[in-house]
Formats: structure tokens, C-alpha cells, sequence
């Protein structure tokens, strides 16, 4: 038994606009035992996605969170103690636990982890939901071809950086966007994009017209707003395809902005499709087997931002939605098991 609080991470209000510390709260909970079916793992990994915010207000087709519930949160953890067939106490396993320091789930929850393939934090970034995410857009749901352009959005967050990474390993063309010259540095030099604009402070679609002349093949939108009614209204190669993954620019606003004028999809001859991952978790296995080689190889490269402690998780939360984070938002909450000294 543990004798020990469950810090946990409750929504105190709704946000209204970039969310406040106080907006959240940490309570002190207990730690269960796991029923017939269900485990108890410790949360060493927790990962802030930006799903979240779009959870709390209201917009996301799932169920949006109300005050006193427990924030939304998928994981890393070592397992406690397990009354599922196949997983045991110590095994690493991905949950959607919520942000807590210890949680008791389903067991047809599961992704068990091979701590030896790579850092456990990668489970939740390029080797996890994000990284499937590019893969299931890019390699299945409009697979990007050799001598293609890619265009894509927050260039160097855990969706975007692999999107890049997965066009150039496909022989195309990668052009990133992001928010600070330290981002695009880092898309350009480390994950080698061919190209990388910050939006924040040049003009950044006179200097894409001028890379990309005949417009952009794919454009892989993670930020929806004002870059994607740019995008479609100047930027769309013929047959141009636009992945609609992410629309980070408006989860802090209370009513949905206007979208783009669609006109320029009918001249270019344009397709424009929505990507849900969750509709390719069973293409997972299909994914590592992709993706871990090229990780072992060293073709993958990932940036993430280590916060320590579930209590700074308000304050990271609010950094996020503030896109002041550079790199995948992960807080450690435990010692890393595999991480020696
Ligand atoms: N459709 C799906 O199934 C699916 C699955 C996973 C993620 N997503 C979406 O994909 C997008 C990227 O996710 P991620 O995991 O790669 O995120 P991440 O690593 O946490 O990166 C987030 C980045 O978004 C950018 N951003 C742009 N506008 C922003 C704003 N108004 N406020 C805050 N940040 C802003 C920032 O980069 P810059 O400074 O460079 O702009 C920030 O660093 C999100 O929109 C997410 O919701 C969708």
C-alpha cells in the first residue's frame, strides 16, 4: 500500500483566453488499488499537450472537462501493481492517466513501452501520439511523394518537426513556420528542414512565394488562423492538398475565427482533409516499425521542453498556450527509472 498523497492536477475554472495558474489547481488525493482488469502505475513522464485547451473550451468533439475534474493527461509510468493478464509490476507503459502522480486504468488502455528502444519521454513526442500523428497524415491518409514541398506549421513542436522529418526522409521538400528564430534554427540545422520562416517577424509569405513559386503540395496546418487563410488564399500548388491537423491559433478564443475563402481550393483544383489520429491507432505497430529504425539511425531528431514536478503543471500549461514552449512540454515526475545516477 502507498502511504503517500496523489498530487493531482483539477480544473478550478474555464479558461478564458490563455490560461492562468489559478485557473487549475493541485489537490491532494489518494492512491487506490487497481480492481480486477485495471492496474496502478506512477507517473514518471507527463506530457502537456495543446489538445487540451481545446478540451476545456468546449470545442474538441469530446467531452469538454468541468470544474473539479481531473486535466487531461497522457503519460509515461512504471506499473505498481497490475491485475491485468500480460502486464506486471515495473513494466513501462503510455496511459491516458491525467495529471496525477499515481492512477489506476483500464488495461485495454495500454501501450506497453520497450524502455530499450529509446528515452522513455520519446513515448510521448516523436515515438508517440504526435509523432503517429505526422506519420498518419504524410504516409497514409496523403502520402507525400519525392520532389513534393511540404509546408508546415509550429515547425518545431513534437506534430510539426516529425511532419518535416517524414517529408525529407520521403525525398520531398520540407518548409517550416514558427515563432521565434531559435525555432526555426533549430528545424533548419538539427531536424533539416529545408527552410524555416518565422511568422512572428518577417514577411514571411513574400519570402514563400519566392522558395516556392509553383505554391506548396502539402500544406500540413497545425495552427489554423491567419497563417492558413494566407496559406489557401496565395500558396496552394495546383492539386495542392491541405491536412488539417491542429488549430492551436484559436483554442484560447471563446467563438471559432472565420475560416479561409475557399475560392482559391475550387482554381487550384485543392483538396482539404481533416486528420484525427485516434482513427489510426490501429496503424501503431505499423508506425514503429517505420519510425524506430529511423530513430536508431539517427535520422529522427526531437526537441522537448523537461519541466520538474507535477505543481509546476498550471504554469507550463499557461507557457504552452502562450507559445512560449519550444519543443514537446513534458513534466518529469519521478525519477526515470532507465536514466542511471
Ligand atoms: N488532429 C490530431 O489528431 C492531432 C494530434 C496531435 C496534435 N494535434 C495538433 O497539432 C498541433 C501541434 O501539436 P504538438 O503536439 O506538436 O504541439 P507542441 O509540440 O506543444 O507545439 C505547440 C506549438 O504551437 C505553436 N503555436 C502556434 N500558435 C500558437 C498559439 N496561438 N498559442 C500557442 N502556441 C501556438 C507554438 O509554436 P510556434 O511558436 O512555432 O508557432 C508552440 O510551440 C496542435 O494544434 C495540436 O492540437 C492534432
Amino acid at each position: 500500500m502507498i502511504n503517500e498523497p496523489n498530487l493531482q492536477v483539477r480544473v478550478r475554472r474555464i479558461p478564458d483566453g490563455i490560461p492562468k495558474v489559478n485557473d487549475l489547481e493541485i489537490v491532494a488525493g489518494a492512491v487506490v488499488r487497481p480492481g480486477p482488469g485495471e492496474l496502478l502505475a506512477k507517473t514518471i513522464y507527463l506530457v502537456v499537450d495543446p489538445y487540451v485547451r481545446s478540451r476545456l473550451s468546449g470545442r474538441h468533439f469530446d467531452r469538454q472537462p468541468q470544474p473539479g475534474d481531473l486535466m487531461l493527461g497522457r503519460t509515461v509510468s512504471q506499473v505498481i501493481e497490475s491485475r491485468v493478464d500480460g502486464v506486471a509490476a515495473g513494466d513501462i507503459v503510455c496511459i491516458e492517466s491525467g495529471m496525477q502522480q499515481y492512477a489506476v486504468v483500464d488495461g485495454s488502455d495500454v501501450i506497453p513501452i520497450d524502455p530499450t528502444v529509446a528515452p522513455l519521454s520519446t513515448a510521448l513526442g516523436i515515438l508517440g501520439m504526435p509523432g503517429l500523428t505526422a506519420w498518419s497524415g504524410l504516409c497514409v491518409l496523403d502520402p507525400i511523394l519525392p520532389g513534393e514541398t511540404l509546408l508546415v506549421t509550429a515547425a518545431s513542436g513534437a506534430v510539426g518537426s516529425m511532419a518535416g522529418q517524414i517529408a525529407k526522409l520521403s525525398g520531398a521538400r520540407a518548409i517550416g513556420l514558427a515563432g521565434s528564430d531559435e525555432k526555426c534554427a533549430w528545424a533548419r540545422d538539427v531536424a533539416g528542414f529545408d527552410a524555416c520562416l518565422n511568422y512572428k517577424t518577417s514577411d514571411w509569405s513574400a519570402e514563400l512565394a519566392r522558395l516556392c513559386p509553383d505554391g506548396v503540395s502539402v500544406y500540413f496546418d497545425n495552427a489554423g488562423g491567419d497563417i492558413l487563410n494566407t496559406v489557401v488564399k496565395n500558396h496552394l500548388a495546383m492539386y495542392g492538398r491541405v491536412l488539417i491537423c491542429g488549430l492551436i491559433a484559436q483554442y484560447n478564443l471563446k467563438d471559432a475565427p472565420p475560416g479561409p475563402n475557399l475560392g482559391p481550393v475550387v482554381s487550384r483544383r485543392a483538396q482539404i482533409k481533416g486528420l484525427v489520429v485516434y482513427d489510426f491507432e490501429d496503424r501503431r505497430a505499423d508506425f514503429l516499425r517505420e519510425a524506430i529504425p529511423w530513430f536508431q539511425a539517427g535520422k529522427l531528431h526531437y526537441k522537448e521542453e523537461l519541466h520538474d514536478g507535477i505543481e509546476t503543471a498550471p504554469a507550463v500549461f499557461s507557457r504552452l498556450m502562450s507559445g512560449q514552449n519550444f519543443g514537446k512540454t513534458i513534466l518529469r515526475v519521478a525519477d526515470d527509472p532507465t536514466v542511471k545516477g
